[in-house]
């Protein structure tokens, strides 16, 4: 009895180890899996700071309200995502119609989306989702 404790006590301590962290099971919502509300907002406030100094294309957003844009970002990504969160804001087609954005810019914007995530620490696998998500809304982008 005195030989196996020790060695009880090594596979418990094992599995204790290998459990994961936070109960980050395959069923949780892709907005769970970002980590709620401050993570959308991490990766929000960093893609806002990393297009604010995007000399491609940052000259779009000189006039807008910027703490509106943050608001809105975040509800529709939280939305997307399926977080409890409606989005409030105006179509893809209407909010960027008048800036006949090309292909380009769109790509310079998610270029500066993966760059943002990456610095929050999004894993690939994760930012892949998130890609797929927004990745498609580019015809109701470019060209309004
Ligand atoms: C999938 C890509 C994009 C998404 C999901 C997105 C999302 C949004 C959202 C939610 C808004 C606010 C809507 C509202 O005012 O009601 C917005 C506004 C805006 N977007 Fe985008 N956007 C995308 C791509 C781009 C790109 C590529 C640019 C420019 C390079 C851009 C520039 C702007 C600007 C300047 C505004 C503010 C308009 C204003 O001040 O009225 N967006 N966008």
């Amino acid at each position: 009895m005195k030989m196996l404790l020790p060695g009880l006590l090594a596979v418990l301590l094992g599995a204790c180890a290998s459990a994961p962290q936070k109960s980050v099971v395959k069923n949780d919502t892709l907005y769970q899996r970002l980590g709620g509300a401050p993570g959308v907002e991490a990766v929000v406030d960093a893609s806002l700071r990393h297009v604010h100094g995007d000399l491609r294309i940052n000259i779009f957003f000189e006039n807008s309200d910027l703490a509106d844009l943050r608001r809105l970002l975040i509800e529709q990504i939280c939305a997307a995502t399926g977080g409890p969160c409606t989005y409030t804001g105006r179509s893809m087609e209407e909010s960027h119609s008048g800036m006949n954005l090309t292909d380009k810019d769109f790509d310079a914007f998610v270029e500066d989306l993966i760059a943002a995530m990456t610095e929050v620490k999004v894993s690939p696998e994760l930012q892949q989702e998130v890609l797929a998500l927004f990745g498609p809304m580019r015809p109701q982008v470019v060209g309004q």
